[in-house]
This record gives C-alpha cells, structure tokens and sequence, in this order.
C-alpha cells in the first residue's frame, strides 16, 4: 500500500467516511486502496485529464468521475456534504490556495480537508498554501513513508 493511501486510512479509521472526494486522482489508485479498507464509501474522483484513470472504475457503481478542473468540480458539489476531501492536484501556491478555498465549505463540520506533498523541498508552495490558510495548531501532519520528509496534512473543519 502506498505511503499516502495509508495516512488517509489513518485519517478515516479516526473520522469515519461516507463521502471521498480526490482532487487531482491520476490513475485513482489512491482510492482504490481507501476504497479496500471502506468499502461502502462513496468516491468521487475529478481530474482535468482523463487518459490516466483506470477503466475499471468507470464501470464501478460507487464511483463517479468528474472529468473537469478542480474548481469547475467544487462548483457541482454542495456545501457541507463531504466528509473528506483529498487535494493533490496543481502543487503550485496559488491553486493549492484556490482548490482550499473552493473545498473547504464542501466538508461537513468536524469532517477532514486534506492534502498530499506537504514538503518543504519538494512543495513549497504546498507548505505556504497550507500554512497561509489555516493557524499552525489546525495543521496536522502524517508522514507519508513512500519519501522523505512529504506528509500528508490534514485539517478539521
Ligand atoms: C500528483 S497527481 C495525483 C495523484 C493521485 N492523487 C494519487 O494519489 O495517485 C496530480 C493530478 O492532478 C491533476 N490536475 C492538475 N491540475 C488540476 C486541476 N486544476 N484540476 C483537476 N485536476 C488537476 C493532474 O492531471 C494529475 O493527474
């Protein structure tokens, strides 16, 4: 399992899940092993590109895929009804900025808003969208074990 699938485990084992949304989901993979630990979640995927996404999972009922920028996705989700939202798409501060500003109100309260790539080296401006947004004791970091110092960041609403 990837090291990234298994902080968003992390994350759901401690608040639990009916609704995924990832943000920038390539080839789903991510998903799909969230998807093995909960199997009654419902996802939903959205990416700008669609020739990386497995097949599989466009025949799969519990599944939807939103084939569409990140912001033009937010906008057909309503507010308050997600319970964890996943962002890993543009690594650069200003969509990072604007993909936490378009979810953040789709989370339920008390629910999860998180992301991947949160590294000083490797993301910068990953670190200064998240670090810009919410105050240091709302951040909280899991490693992520594929790298070295990248964690996953997570945030409750
Ligand atoms: C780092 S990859 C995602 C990896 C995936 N989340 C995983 O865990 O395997 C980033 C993805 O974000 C998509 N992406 C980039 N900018 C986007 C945008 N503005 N809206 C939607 N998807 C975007 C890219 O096409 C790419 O597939």
């Amino acid at each position: 399992m990837s090291g990234r699938s298994n902080a968003l485990i992390q994350i759901a084992e401690k608040y639990p899940c009916q609704t995924y949304v990832e943000v920038g989901c390539r080839a789903g993979n991510t998903a799909v092993q969230l998807h093995k630990r909960f199997p009654l979640i419902e996802v939903i995927l959205i990416d700008i590109n669609d020739s990386t996404l497995r097949k599989d999972l466009l025949k799969d009922v519990r599944y939807k895929f939103y084939h569409m920028s990140s912001i033009d996705a937010s906008n057909r989700i309503l507010d308050n009804s997600i319970d964890l939202i996943y962002i890993d798409a543009d690594h650069a501060y200003k969509y990072v900025l604007a993909d936490i500003k378009a979810w953040l109100p789709k989370v339920k309260k008390g629910k999860i808003i998180c992301g991947h790539d949160y590294s000083k080296i490797q993301h910068p401006g990953v670190v200064q969208a998240v670090d810009e947004r919410f105050d240091a004791d709302e951040i909280n970091l899991i490693t992520d074990t594929d790298y070295n110092d990248v964690y996953v960041w997570w945030v409750r609403a």
